[in-house]
């Protein structure tokens, strides 16, 4: 049988927010325009507005000038599961299996494919749709820079800046207080943020979550700077890290999302416990959402339109059921189904951490 060639194509932006979004929609429409003389369809809110119908098209107008802004002009969700749909039901909220619902639309749009930007839990949710026969080419976004079989995602590069700029500027007023001064950034369950921000702003103490803690360690490492004359100290936390045999620091459970849990409270805690040991002064500051705002890097906005672009030539080509990768400078693809319901957590023996550690980082253990 012959296959039916693309004409239309749909665009989601789903789960957090980051930059390069907007350079990737800006990619897939021009490619999608210029080259492929296809119409595209962005989705609003991510998968809630493939459930509840809600688009807009996209055309070269609409996506020129949006380069280089951070977040995504379609907005974004991380608590619409089309396999876990939050309804509002006689005041109540309950959850339903929307995922009939989602695909009829799409039918109904006379859409072809669906190009898909999202992390972990977006792949996993566009993997069941796939087994369900939709269409779908996703491409790897998180800041947490965790995702499966891709060396890197769009929007790592760019957090991952607005960090290591955040912990420099700590710095001084560390030195001037002779304060421990404890930055937590996010990254969920993977230290890919907090080991390179920390790395690029030479922070004294880095813990990540692929290294549980021993607060002695940490504790010594601080007194023992003391000790040649270094009165502050810089101590970068990623919000999954925990001590040894502790639990890791929960802020809330979200309904709904496909990664229900948030974390948060990493670097109170240590903070309290490095004050109880030390008798000194520490502050914390939470660089949360901070680092997923902003203009996006160069290097992501390369890394988005290169991603953008290399979606529409397998979707042109008829190759489905991928997500875009990078691998060793390469711009490749990986089949969404080994992606999905794994993450990318950082190897002990990586280069980077041995690199820490020969430059004298604490890593907690
Ligand atoms: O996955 C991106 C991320 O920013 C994580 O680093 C963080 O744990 C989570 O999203 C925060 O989610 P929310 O925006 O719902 O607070």
């Amino acid at each position: 049988m012959k296959k039916k060639k693309v004409s239309r194509i749909g665009i989601v932006t789903g789960g957090g927010d980051c930059p390069g979004l907007n350079a990737v929609i800006r990619a897939v429409t021009k490619t999608a325009i210029i080259d492929h003389d296809m119409q595209v369809v962005g989705f609003l809110d991510g998968f809630e507005g493939m459930v509840e119908n809600r688009t807009v098209p996209l055309d070269y107008n609409r996506v020129s000038g949006i380069l280089t802004r951070g977040g995504t002009i379609l907005g974004s969700s991380n608590r619409s599961d089309p396999f876990h749909y939050p309804m509002l039901e006689d005041g109540k909220t309950t959850y339903r299996d929307r995922s009939d619902q989602l695909l009829a639309n799409f039918d109904n749009l006379g859409l072809d494919v669906l190009v898909c930007l999202g992390g972990d839990g977006t792949m996993a949710a566009v993997n069941q749709l796939i087994a369900k026969g939709l269409k779908a080419v996703g491409i790897p976004k998180t800041i947490d820079n965790d995702l499966w079989g891709t060396d890197i995602t769009f929007g790592f590069n760019s957090a991952m800046t607005t960090a290591a700029e955040a912990i420099d500027r700590i710095h001084t007023t560390a030195e001037s207080h002779h304060r421990v001064m404890i930055v937590e950034v996010m990254g969920r369950y993977a230290g890919w943020l907090a080991l390179t921000s920390g790395v690029a702003a030479g922070g004294d103490i880095i813990l990540i979550p692929e290294i549980p803690y021993d607060i002695e360690s940490v504790c010594a490492k601080i007194k023992d700077r003391k000790y040649h004359g270094s009165y502050f100290s810089i101590l970068v936390i990623g919000e999954g890290a925990h001590p040894e045999g502790g639990k890791i620091s929960v802020k809330k459970v979200v309904e709904g999302s496909p990664e229900k849990i948030r974390l948060g409270g990493a670097g109170n805690h240590i903070s309290s416990l490095i004050e109880k040991r030390l008798q000194l002064e520490s502050r914390v500051i939470v660089l949360g959402h901070l680092v997923r705002g902003g203009v996006p890097t160069p290097f992501d906005r390369v890394l988005s339109s290169r991603f953008g672009f290399e979606a529409m030539e397998r979707i042109v080509r008829g190759e489905f059921g991928l997500m875009v990768s990078l691998r060793k400078e390469e711009v490749t693809t990986v089949p969404i189904s080994e992606v999905a319901g794994k993450i990318r957590t950082v190897p002990l023996d990586a280069h980077l951490i041995r690199t820490a550690r020969s430059l004298g980082t604490c890593l907690g253990d």
